[in-house]
């Protein structure tokens, strides 16, 4: 009989729409239950789905049809046999797209479990945000190379390690609770397939760790196989990647490429998919851009995004300026933070070029109300700046970063922070830096002539958990 090992997660919520999520041990029939009515008088079988070796097991029932604003009961089975009662858990559809609600969201990154407690922050967000409409995690879900964390006792390189990660750093209780009762939007960091790597090249054969990442492995005795990133490898840690966190996502806006036979993901150079999406909750619309699979660094050429994800992400931005009120985009690296003496060169700041052409675009077509969401710092911190919007406008910009729910602090980073040297920013402020396990909440209230007002409030673990916040208006 098949044991579900991962899930339920509830992914991909949408006003009408919702992709459940499981992981079994082994190939069997994913089913969802749905209800509407508290009783559960009203639950019905509302689709299943094949789970295969190919996925690891893991699989979705995408649920189309729903009502706006509504809560819906839901369980997830995957023996063939029908859910108990005590198994059903709501979910609350959003708002349709473009209407003005209020709401509050969670996000943050960062999750190496040690010893120790290590789901207290999502075992805060459970017991302390219960109004969260939903839980961004930025990336780093999970950390592939750390081998004393991962449960391998070393390096991840294959398909199947990869997975096995997954497996071991998700069934903490505390995160596997908190996935089967919030809404979930994930998007990958490096980690997920290792440490700061990046392309070689644009045509992507050639994949890197940094010198200081195969320093370490060297001196700490790893096999040359984990100081080397094969292009294979990067595609068994993506597929591990689209398993648990890409399938149950709104849907790629360019997907990427698989080759025929295998399946894997081709990432070859010509191919210009990413793993960027978009979602909407009520006047509030969000971008979530893939800064890791395109990503080349050498010294002629330091790309983030691509040309394609370029073109999506302006294109969306025109699209949605007048339409919704405030405007997220998701980062997994820091854009506005940066650093003295930053040798990594992993965030936006070492993406000058790159970083100037968004904030001139934002700039130049007046676009007003962007959040930047970041995480990977290990370090919770504001940034606020001004950009020159048309006809001497003034635009405020401001970036909110989330991180680690657990793992070790960046110390530095508090002490190094310095102000973004952009040309197009004006009035660089650092808010304030925390480095502490943490967590954000963004609250989006509006006025009554609709003007979004956005407060930002970083949930930390001192010695008991404290709170920091800043409001962004005026
Ligand atoms: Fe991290």
């Amino acid at each position: 009989m098949a044991k579900m090992i991962l899930g339920p997660l509830i992914g991909g919520l949408s006003h009408n729409s919702v992709n459940l999520w499981a992981r079994a041990d082994s190939r069997s029939v994913l089913s969802a239950w749905i209800a509407t009515q508290p009783d559960l008088s009203d639950a019905r079988l509302a689709g299943k789905t094949t789970l295969w070796s190919a996925n690891a097991f893991a699989g979705i029932v995408a649920i189309k049809k729903l009502k706006p604003e509504t809560i819906y009961y839901y369980a997830l089975r995957v023996d063939g046999n029908k859910p108990a009662k005590k198994e059903y858990r709501p979910f609350k559809t959003f708002p349709k797209p473009g209407k003005v609600t209020p709401f509050r969201f969670a996000f943050g990154s960062c999750f190496r479990p040690d010893k120790k407690n290590p789901g207290e922050a999502f075992r805060h967000i459970l017991d302390h945000q219960k109004d969260a409409a939903f839980l961004m995690m930025l990336g780093d879900q999970i950390y592939a190379d750390e081998w004393k964390y991962n449960g391998l006792g070393k390096v991840a390189v294959t398909r199947d390690e990869y997975r096995q990660v997954y497996a071991n750093t998700w069934s903490d209780p505390d995160l596997r609770e908190l996935l089967s009762k919030v809404p979930v939007f994930m998007t990958l960091d490096d980690h997920e397939v290792d440490n700061d790597w990046r392309w070689a090249n644009t045509a992507r054969n050639e994949a890197f760790v940094p010198w200081y990442t195969r320093l370490i492995r060297w001196l700490g005795g790893r096999p040359l196989a984990e100081r080397r990133i094969p292009r294979q490898r990067i595609r068994d840690a993506l597929q591990a990647y689209w398993e648990h966190q890409g399938m149950h996502a709104p849907k790629m806006l360019l997907p990427m490429e698989r080759q025929k036979g295998t399946g894997d993901f081709n990432l070859m150079g010509e191919d210009a998919g990413s793993l960027a999406y978009t979602f909407y909750y009520g006047a509030a619309a969000f971008f979530v851009m893939d800064t890791r699979t395109m990503r080349v660094h050498n010294k002629e050429t330091q790309i983030m995004l691509g040309e394609t994800q370029w073109k999506m992400l302006t294109e969306w931005l025109m699209d949605v300026k007048d339409v919704y009120p405030v405007k997220f985009i998701a980062s997994s690296s820091a854009f506005l933070f940066e650093m003295f003496g930053d040798i990594a060169n992993d965030r936006w700041s070492g993406f000058k070029a790159e970083r100037d052409r968004l904030l001139f675009f934002l700039a130049e077509q007046g676009i007003e109300n962007v959040y930047i969401l970041a995480g990977d710092l290990h370090e919770a911190h504001a940034i606020s700046a001004e950009l020159p919007g048309p006809n001497g406008k003034v635009i405020p910009i401001w970036e909110f970063c989330a991180t680690p729910f657990k793992q070790g602090i960046n110390w530095m980073a508090k002490l190094l922070i310095v102000k973004s040297s952009s040309k197009a920013l004006r009035n660089s402020r650092v808010h304030f830096s925390i480095g502490h396990i943490n967590y954000g909440m963004v609250d989006v209230q509006f006025n009554k002539d609709g003007k979004p007002r956005v407060t930002y409030t970083v949930n930390y673990k001192d010695k008991t958990w404290q709170t920091q916040s800043i409001g962004t208006e005026g």
